[in-house]
């Protein structure tokens, strides 16, 4: 083992967060970290939010952990996506037991088209007035998310996925994402549910057992998947893997929350869960699943850290998974 994984902290709890997924990659494998900059404190020093260094560093290696930039957040990370030929944001989000959740029963999984829709980055200001944004599908990424997806399903034994989109309203666009998801599962006899994203976001909060496997646009990808962050007790859980031929990027959903940051308070199993999916894209199944282990385990007995109800910090947290790792 002697993988090339590039560790960019980038701001806020990223410093923090970050460090402890480290520390438990180190544990579990013999990898070499290559550390780089990205978000706020760079572009400060520098002008640039991701140096070109950073952005080739990303491109060239197996597999980059990012914690989260601040201001500077799209100029950061819209762009890695890019650098690893990212189409699919994977995002998990289940409850622990021992974690107090709204809805201690979810488990499931968010994959979110990853590079186009209301995100392609085509918005202009036509006047004092008026402002507008081009949303963009194509049938091509739309299928490599679907295709994706079928793999995805067939490796965890599910009979299908769901696809969330709004394609009453957005006949063009959505139109386009569902056809060509639903065509592509038809091909792979992967069974489909279509669910308008407005109807999901009330069904999931009711009975989020309904849903395995859900295939979203990028926009509804992102809102859901923090929605179904609340269900589950909070930002500090989600990981997240942004997903290429090739290559990828793991990062927790959460951002540098500056209401904590600094404090070395901040909840550090989304980093550490996001460790383990990277783990799991280098193919060391068992050090994954070792790791997540862990982490549940933790979760459950605790220590925690104050967004969980407990008063550890995150020293405490990590020194804890580390100590239940076999
Ligand atoms: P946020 O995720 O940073 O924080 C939202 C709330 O969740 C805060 O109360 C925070 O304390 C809490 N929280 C988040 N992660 C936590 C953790 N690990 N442990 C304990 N509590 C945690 O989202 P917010 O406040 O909307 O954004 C703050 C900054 O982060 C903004 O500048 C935004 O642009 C950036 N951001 C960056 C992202 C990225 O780099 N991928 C993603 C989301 C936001
Ligand atoms: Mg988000």
């Amino acid at each position: 083992m002697s993988e090339e994984i590039v560790v960019i902290e980038g701001d806020g709890i990223g410093r923090e967060v970050v460090p402890a997924a480290v520390s438990v990659l180190e544990a579990v494998g013999d990898f070499e970290f290559v550390e780089a900059e990205a978000g706020d404190a760079v572009k400060e020093e520098t002008g640039e939010a991701l140096p070109q260094e950073t952005y080739d560093t990303v491109a060239d290696a197996d597999a980059t952990l990012f914690g989260a930039a601040g201001e500077t957040a799209a100029d950061v990370i819209l762009p890695l996506r890019t650098a690893v030929g990212s189409f699919v944001n994977v995002r998990p989000a289940r409850a622990y037991p021992g974690v107090d959740a709204v809805r201690p029963e979810t488990d499931l999984v968010f994959l979110r088209e990853n590079t186009e829709g209301v995100y392609a980055g085509h918005e202009d200001r036509l006047s004092d007035d008026l402002s507008t944004l081009t949303r963009v599908v194509t049938t091509s990424a739309s299928e490599r998310l679907a295709e994706y997806a079928c793999e995805y399903v067939e490796e965890q034994g599910n009979d299908g996925f769901q696809v969330v989109h709004k394609a009453n309203v957005m006949r063009e666009t959505d139109g386009r994402f569902r056809d060509a998801v639903v065509d592509v599962a038809e091909g792979a006899g992967v069974e489909t549910e279509e669910v308008l994203m407005d109807a999901f976001a009330t069904r999931v909060c009711l009975d989020p057992t309904q849903f395995d496997v859900v295939v979203c646009p990028n926009l509804a990808g992102d809102v859901l998947s923090d929605l179904a962050a609340g269900l589950v007790g909070g930002l500090g859980l989600l990981p997240s893997a942004n997903v290429g031929p090739d290559n990828a990027l793991f990062e927790p959903v959460h951002g540098t929350a500056p209401d904590i940051a600094g404090e070395g308070v901040a909840n550090p199993s989304a980093a550490i869960l996001s460790a383990a999916m990277l783990l799991d894209h280098l193919g060391y199944a068992d050090e994954a699943e070792n790791v997540r282990t862990a982490v549940e385990s933790v979760l459950e007995d605790g220590p925690r850290t104050a967004d969980l109800g407990g008063d550890a910090d995150t020293e405490a947290v990590t020194a804890a998974v580390l100590d239940r790792l076999d």
